[in-house]
């Protein structure tokens, strides 16, 4: 037996350490912040009035920080000396709302200071934007923590709207989500815009012997070009993600089905046949998508890595 200790030792410190950093919980601030979600609710509704972007670019902040590192607040940190952060990197592209997040912050160390975690804040704030748009409400567990480390070079880790199927499931499939969630999650693609630059290459140049990826339907191809023309573009040329940009829809799966998706990535769930099926599920049932997407999000959000909770979201403590 004593020959197993330090191993066991080991062992129990591993499982000790990983279950205090990541066992999350919906009570988590049922006694040191009960109004903590509600805070945060007031203060997302609030500025999504003012701003009709807020919420999309909301939810796209809580995935780009769950894909590094975890669901840690490491996409807030602002870069530091020689250390440029992850919001400073190129695919930041419309990452504009971190204000909408100091401002819950705020609110909230004003109730319970330095109990709720700048993540915890992000994925709540995610959420709201979800139900403010028309789309499901979940509970979400809570506990996570704040990282110290944000890095601009490891935005590369991110999946690449250039991904065909199998690299968008490998890069799900390294942080222990599937084909199920990487279909469902994609459905968040129903709000918001996206930039010219995302797909250039689709509309241009596109391989040695097509100008245009032959997967977009041309007619749209042609629109596409004159949004986005080559020379003399406006520096925040791009369209919406679909006609209804500010609804938590399942318009996007439609797209998809039309050959009319922006991105080169979204249009590879047709690639494969399981994938292809949930897209059509998901585009006959709306009720289907938020059901799926609810319990994709609980999965992506759960992910964890931080140790802190910081006081200000943008500096570590
Ligand atoms: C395969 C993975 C994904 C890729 C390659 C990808 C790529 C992109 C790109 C290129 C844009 C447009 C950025 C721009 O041009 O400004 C975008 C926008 C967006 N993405 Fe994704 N995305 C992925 C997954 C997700 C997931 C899992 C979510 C959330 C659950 C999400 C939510 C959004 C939202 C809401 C927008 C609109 C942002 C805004 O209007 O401010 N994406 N995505
Ligand atoms: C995004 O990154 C660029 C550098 O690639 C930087 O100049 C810009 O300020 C960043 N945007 C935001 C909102 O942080
Ligand atoms: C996806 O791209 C990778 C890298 O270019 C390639 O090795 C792989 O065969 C491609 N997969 C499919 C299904 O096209
Ligand atoms: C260009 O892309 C199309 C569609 O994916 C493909 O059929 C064709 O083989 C590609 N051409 C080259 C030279 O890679």
């Amino acid at each position: 037996m004593a020959y197993f200790a330090p191993l066991l030792s080991t062992f129990l410190f591993f499982s000790i350490y990983y279950s205090q950093s990541n066992a999350l919980s919906s009570n988590y601030y049922a006694k040191t912040c009960p109004q903590a979600e509600d805070i945060v609710m007031k203060v997302v509704k609030e500025e999504a009035q003012k701003d009709r972007r807020v919420p999309a670019t909301l939810l796209r902040m809580h995935f780009h920080d769950c894909f590094l590192r975890g669901c840690d607040a490491s996409i807030l940190l602002s870069s530091k000396g020689k250390n440029t952060a992850e919001k400073d990197a190129p695919p930041n592209g419309s990452l504009h709302g971190f204000y909408v997040i100091d401002g819950a912050k705020r609110a909230v160390e004003a109730i319970c200071p330095g109990v709720v975690s700048c993540a915890d804040i992000l994925a709540f704030a995610a959420r709201d934007a979800v139900v403010l748009s028309g789309g499901p409400y979940w509970n979400v567990p809570k506990g996570r923590k704040d990282g110290r480390i944000s890095r601009a070079s490891e935005t590369t880790l991110l999946p690449k709207p250039t991904f065909n199927i199998s690299q968008l499931q490998q890069s799900f499939h390294q942080r222990g989500l599937s084909l199920d969630d990487l279909v469902a999650l994609l459905g968040a693609h129903t709000l918001g815009f996206t930039h010219c630059s995302s797909f250039m290459n689709r509309i241009y140049n596109f391989n040695a012997t097509h100008d245009i990826d032959p997967t977009l339907r041309p007619s749209f191809a042609a629109s596409l070009k004159g949004i986005c023309p080559l020379k003399n573009r406006a520096k925040n040329a791009g369209i919406s993600n679909d006609p209804s940009p500010t609804t938590f829809d399942n318009t996007h799966y439609r797209l998809i089905l039309q050959k009319k998706s922006l991105l080169f990535s979204d249009h590879s769930l047709l690639t494969t046949p399981k994938t292809k099926g949930l897209v059509y599920k998901f585009a006959t049932s709306k009720s289907a998508f938020h059901k799926a997407f609810s319990n994709s999000m609980i999965k992506m959000s759960s992910l964890t890595g931080g140790q802190e909770v910081r006081k200000d979201c943008r500096v570590v403590n």
